[in-house]
């Protein structure tokens, strides 16, 4: 029997803004802490919490990758989800979110995607709150500098510490209280509960927790990467984890133009004089083609899923960056690399004086499995015979670790 379900609290995860102050390159839900996004990890607290509607307000035109986030993070609370796109303003953001919520639903709260980290714990203790108190509720840490009242650049007083705390996410209502409130907004306010207390609600606080701080600034990010590489997701179970431990081969390609701007990467190696390949890293078709093929073997998606426009860090990476990556992705989900072997067809650079070098190179980057690089043209043929771009064919074997 197919049971609908029906719960009394929803959570709205905004991840509608563009993250000017971060300047990934990407909305920021969707720049990657690890593999995974920021979106994907602030769904990893609310899914650990009790069960609850989620919202997930993303922005137009992404709200598919946002689907994808919730489809993994989600499990068996798959039908809890929803995704709609937000506004120009925080604000309008959590609008459309609450316009989402279902009709039986009497708590909601609000939470930021960019508090990626915050525990599921948190979730829970704002309901409580919510549920003893009927008071808005909101997470607080105590501040810990003091602050001083400035005028300039003069420093005219200092504020007691005492009487502060600083405001976090998710912030919990009763829906009734949520919506009538955003139904008399006439201003922008800066967070949930300076609106709700701005149409006459009193708010309680909780204790917030301090993995709960907001990535706004390159050095947040970093912070949360660091976090992450102590506590990361388990890798999702392919089916390939109910299949034989066998060994098992993967094939990969790639293709680059030349663009006549900077040297030219190929093979991990760099070549003077040469001219550069295009490329959202530094165009090294034998190196794209190389992680291809163990991604595929190991049936971990392909190239895009790992190093995409998500992770902007490997925006001009060269091979060893990739390669290096990829072997301990394989090493995290049980594979060990036997050989790669691949084949450039390129009109130039000539390979023949190098090989051993791009053999070395590539070798290394992958932890010392071996590789072999084969050269060849086309007899002048396709876009390669043109001297337009190169084309490299990869194969890998990996075994059982
Ligand atoms: N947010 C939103 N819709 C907007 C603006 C912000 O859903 N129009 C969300 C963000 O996605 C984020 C949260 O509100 O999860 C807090 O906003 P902030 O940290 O300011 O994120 P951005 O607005 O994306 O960043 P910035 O201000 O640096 O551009
Ligand atoms: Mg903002």
């Amino acid at each position: 029997m197919h049971i609908t379900p029906s719960p009394r609290v929803a959570v709205i995860v905004v991840a509608a803004g563009s993250g000017t102050r971060l300047a990934a390159g990407a909305p920021k839900a969707f720049v990657g802490i690890d593999e995974h996004t920021m979106l994907r990890h602030a769904l990893r607290g609310v899914f650990s919490a009790a069960p609850a509607q989620v919202v997930i307000v993303a922005p137009s035109g992404r709200e598919g990758e946002a689907l994808t986030d919730a489809a993994e993070a989600s499990g068996d609370r798959r039908e809890l989800v929803a995704v709609v796109a937000g506004g120009e303003t925080r604000q309008a953001s959590v609008a459309a979110g609450l316009a989402a919520v279902w009709p039986d639903v009497q708590i909601v709260l609000v939470h930021d995607a960019a508090r990626a980290l915050t525990p599921g714990a948190v979730f829970d203790r704002v309901v409580d709150a919510i549920d003893r108190t009927g008071w808005g509720v909101v997470p607080v840490l105590p501040v810990i500098d003091t602050i001083k009242r400035v005028e300039g650049a003069r420093i005219i007083g200092v504020v007691d510490r005492a009487e502060l705390a600083a405001a976090q996410t998710p912030q919990g209502f009763r829906r009734d209280v949520l919506e009538t409130s955003y139904a008399v907004a006439t201003q922008e306010y800066t967070d949930d509960a300076a609106l709700v207390a701005a149409a006459g609600h009193p708010i309680a606080s909780v204790e917030g927790d301090p993995r709960s701080f907001k990535i706004t600034t390159p050095a947040d990010l970093e912070r949360a990467r660091s976090l992450v590489a102590q506590h990361p997701i388990p890798p999702i179970r392919s089916s390939l984890d109910r299949a034989p431990r066998v060994p098992r081969v993967g094939l990969g390609t790639d293709a680059h133009g030349f663009s006549g701007g900077g040297t030219l990467w190929l093979a991990g190696l760099e070549w003077p004089g040469e001219p550069a390949l295009a490329g959202h890293s530094d165009g090294d078709a034998v190196a794209h083609a190389i992680v291809d093929a163990l991604l595929s073997a190991a049936s971990l998606g392909d190239i895009g899923t790992h190093f995409g426009t998500a992770q902007p860090e490997y925006a001009g990476a060269h091979a060893d960056a990739f390669l290096a990556r990829t072997a301990a992705l394989l090493g995290e989900a049980g594979w060990a690399i036997g050989n790669v072997t691949v084949q450039v067809q390129a009109a130039r650079p000539r390979f023949a004086a190098r090989r051993h070098e791009a053999e070395a190179a590539l070798s290394a980057a992958l932890g010392g499995a071996a590789v072999s690089v084969s050269a060849t043209t086309t007899d002048g043929l396709g876009f390669v015979g043109a001297g337009e771009g190169v084309q490299a064919f990869a194969v890998a074997l990996i075994v059982p670790a």
